[in-house]
């Protein structure tokens, strides 16, 4: 088993087990960050000051009347800070701001014995503002040219060339919606100093070390000095990436200037008032086709909207940029990309980290195209998709894009597209004022955090003399089965039954250097990690069985607690008996594993490079159906065909599919981030602050029929026992419920019309869809056919050039 990807006999890896947490998730009794502060005692609370302008000077901050409320033990302020008065790694980022940069930032933290005296001392904080002129719209901030960090392009070929060799161009713009976590533990943070002035706090952190980075630097510490730990998160999605530093630097300053364990957890208005989102984009584009549907060349320009400071905007441009080709080959292409700054939440990590937001360009595009080229949407994206030997536009070769082929045929009968585009077609003539729309889209996502430093894990794994093992890695739970994989891992690699494995909370003492649990990649680099530390492990103990089986070592086989030789059938030594002799041989049954991704670069500065390990691939079909009275619509059913590999544990791979595309659905449909963006008083404030005006997928939004089967044979090689990552790709498989809309919305109009479709989709958009679509009907009754490049007078996509 030298190779990451062999599997042994009788593995863990590819059974299905539930979540290792699932009993406790389901009765109550798993602990969260904040369930801690019930079994701690003296534990002060922390409650926010925030801010009531979009962007303002704060002239005056006065913060004895907070004194003066019973129960309130202390105002942080900047004053406060001994170290550096920055939560983030930009240094961009005040942690306690003398300059508002948006509504709801929070100004100074009140503590108190309880969390109403906190809120009651904030009430009584007086601040005084200066106001300042605010930007709020990615429209506002592109005319103000209010950019932050880098304006980066990536090029190939000659677009210009491109565009004049194709038959069919056309040209557009599209704007469209962020997306708020909504985990359903909100941030939270419990900081205790101990006698010698180690720092100890818990954190709801997707990335424990860059969490202690940041209170160290706040505190003015070393890194050694602060540890932070992370029981297990009720979802991250991104939201916990870097907007924990600040929150926990805050409590941790409060517990080194009390003494006492201070408290920090927003609740859900401040949770979702205060911390980064989604980046919404706004992108124009110019796109030629030759007569065959091909795309020849695509020039577009993206300009993600980061909020008031960069946090993570950078990077998750730059995977939208690396994503705007989605499935399909572009031969010349120039992407150029900014990030906005505006007076909003500082926008940061979700679930894809840009991907979907550079795929939904391109996805938008073939939607509206495809009727002005006279090609059915599904027939167009199919043409394009990748071939083997071709590469992207940063110079990656698609490798295996044989498997998008696959998916996408097998999908094609699996879901009988064929035979429902015949029973839509048949309904729609049927019904006037109900339209069904089906749809078909394609997903390669790039695996490994573009920046290749961070493609790199450790593992700490202990064998105790009875043979229970104990491990603990670098990465973070957060509901999607990291540590019930790793568990596997261990189990598989040391040849045990899965139940002598145990898992440890993630802590930077026992993994230093981190990097954040994310891009998908947490089984991949952690999963190395362990298996490394458990291969040292097994090889020591395999030196012991040999001596004792009278074989060679390499011949000793590990399976299921019992140790053999090859061809062994009848005896062997039990696992515990084995550990027990080691120790007595003074054999060391412990080892740190380590793990970097081989074969990967990347050229920040060229934008060129192979970034990542390998693409997981995807497809799925969705049918809906639209009232054409009222725009709201209704999930018939999807199918989907998605690429894991061979899955370490399928049952959590499926959840994290189906969980994936309905985030996704929510995110394209429903969920509506809405700023106030008048003139009045309350200029910037989020207007959509909880679930009864933020609209959230639930139940009745889930497709009335889901199926969803894994990619077979599908062994990928390098990673660990040939598995791939799934945490973020099948987020994007909800592109077919998206197109699946733009198809019902055009059987409203005449055939061969361009239709566009607001993003989020809410059923108020799809209604205004529909009614555009019954003008244009009206209007011309086109005939059925039209042929591509007779889009002269329509609205947008607009044909360009002749
Ligand atoms: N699944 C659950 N249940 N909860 C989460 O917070 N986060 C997603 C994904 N799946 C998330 C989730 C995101 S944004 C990422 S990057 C990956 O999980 C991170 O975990 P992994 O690298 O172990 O897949
Ligand atoms: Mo995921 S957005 O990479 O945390």
């Amino acid at each position: 088993m030298r190779f990451l990807s062999e599997r042994p006999v009788n593995p863990s890896v590819g059974t299905t087990v539930s979540h290792e947490s699932a009993a406790l998730h389901a009765t109550g009794t798993a602990l969260y960050t904040d369930d801690l502060v019930g079994r701690s005692q003296n534990v002060l609370h922390a409650w926010p000051v925030q801010a009531t302008h979009a962007h303002a000077e704060v002239t005056a901050l006065c913060t004895e009347p907070a004194l003066q409320v019973p129960g309130v033990v202390r105002v942080l302020t900047a004053a406060d800070v001994p170290g550096v008065n920055d939560a983030g790694i930009k240094h961009d980022e005040p942690l306690f701001p003398s300059e508002v940069m948006f509504y709801g930032h929070a100004v100074c933290w009140v503590l108190g014995e309880t969390l109403d005296a906190a809120r009651r001392g904030a009430e009584a904080v007086e601040v005084e503002y200066a106001e300042l002129p605010s930007l709020l719209t990615l429209t506002e901030a592109i005319e103000a040219e209010s950019f932050q960090g880098n304006r980066p392009t990536i090029s190939r070929g000659d677009v210009d060339a491109g565009l004049a060799r194709s038959a069919h161009r056309f040209s557009g713009e599209i704007e469209f919606g962020g997306q708020e976590h909504f985990y359903i533990e909100t941030h939270a943070a419990l900081a205790h100093v101990d006698e010698s002035g180690q720092v100890f706090v818990q954190s709801s952190t997707q990335h424990p070390s860059e969490t202690q980075e940041i209170i160290a630097h706040v505190l003015g510490l070393h890194s050694h000095e602060v540890t932070v730990q992370c029981l297990r998160m009720g979802g991250g999605f991104g939201g916990k990436e870097m907007q924990p530093h600040g929150l926990a630097a805050v409590a941790a300053l409060g517990a080194v200037l009390t003494g006492r364990p201070v408290r920090l957890r927003l609740n859900r208005t401040q949770d979702i008032t205060m911390t980064g989102k989604r980046h919404p984009f706004h992108a124009t584009w110019e796109v030629g086709f030759d007569d065959d549907g091909r795309l020849h060349a695509l020039r577009t320009t993206i300009t993600s909207d980061g909020g008031w400071s960069l946090d993570l905007s950078e990077p998750v441009l730059t995977r939208a940029m690396c994503h705007i080709d989605n499935s399909y080959f572009v031969p010349d292409v120039e992407v150029h990309g900014q990030i906005a700054k505006t007076n909003k939440t500082s926008q940061t990590a979700f679930r894809g980290f840009g991907g979907p937001q550079g795929m939904l360009v391109i996805e938008d595009i073939l939607g509206r195209c495809a009727p002005l080229l006279g090609i059915d949407p599904g027939e167009l994206r199919r043409r394009n998709l990748y071939t083997d030997g071709q590469s992207t536009h940063y110079g990656q070769p698609v490798r295996h894009a044989e498997r998008l082929h696959a998916i996408w045929g097998q999908l094609h009968e699996r879901a009988e597209v064929d035979a429902r585009r015949a029973e839509v077609d048949a309904f729609n003539a049927a019904h006037p004022h109900t339209k069904r729309g089906l749809a078909m889209t394609p997903v390669k996502f790039g695996i490994s955090f573009n920046l290749t430093a961070f493609n790199q894990a450790g593992a700490l794994v202990h064998v105790y003399k009875d043979g229970s093992v104990l491990i603990n890695h670098g990465g973070t739970e957060m509901g999607q089965g990291l540590h019930t994989k790793m568990r596997q891992v261990a189990a598989t690699a040391l040849g045990v039954p899965l139940h002598y494995v145990r898992l440890a909370p993630t802590r930077t003492d026992k993994v230093p250097n981190t990097s954040a649990t994310a891009a998908s990649s947490g089984a991949d680099l952690n999963g190395g990690a362990v298996k490394n530390a458990c291969d040292q492990i097994r090889d020591r103990l395999a030196e012991v069985a040999a001596g004792k089986l009278n074989i060679h070592p390499d011949d000793v086989r590990f399976v299921d607690g019992v140790i053999t030789g090859i061809g062994f059938h009848d005896d062997g030594i039990a696992w515990s008996d084995l550990v027990n002799d080691a120790y007595f041989q003074r054999v060391s049954l412990f080892a740190a594993g380590y793990y970097r991704t081989e074969g990967i670069h990347w050229d920040g500065k060229r934008m060129q490079g192979e970034p990542f390990k390998y693409f997981a691939y995807g497809a799925a079909v969705s049918e809906v159906e639209v009232d054409g009275f009222t725009g709201a619509y209704r999930f018939l059913r999807t199918d989907i065909i998605h690429d894991v590999g061979d899955s370490l544990s399928p049952l959590v791979d499926l959840g994290q599919i189906e969980g994936g595309f309905v985030q996704g659905a929510g995110w394209l449909t429903l969920e509506d981030l809405r700023w106030d963006t008048s003139d009045g008083p309350n200029r910037g404030r989020l207007a959509t602050q909880a679930a009864s005006t933020y609209k959230l997928p639930s139940f009745s939004e889930m497709p009335e029929e889901l199926n969803v089967h894994l990619f077979e044979h599908a062994t990928e090689d390098g990673v660990v026992y040939g598995s791939k990552a799934v945490g973020e790709p099948p987020l994007m498989l909800a592109f077919s419920v998206r197109e699946a809309l733009r198809d019902a919305v055009a059987a409203f109009g005449p055939a061969g019309r361009a239709v566009e479709l607001a993003s989020p989709a809410t059923p108020e958009a799809v209604f205004w869809a529909v009614e555009t679509s019954r003008q244009a009907a009206a209007a011309a009754p086109a005939p059925v056919g039209a042929t591509a490049g007779d889009g002269q007078a329509r609205p947008a996509p607009a044909p360009v050039g002749s």
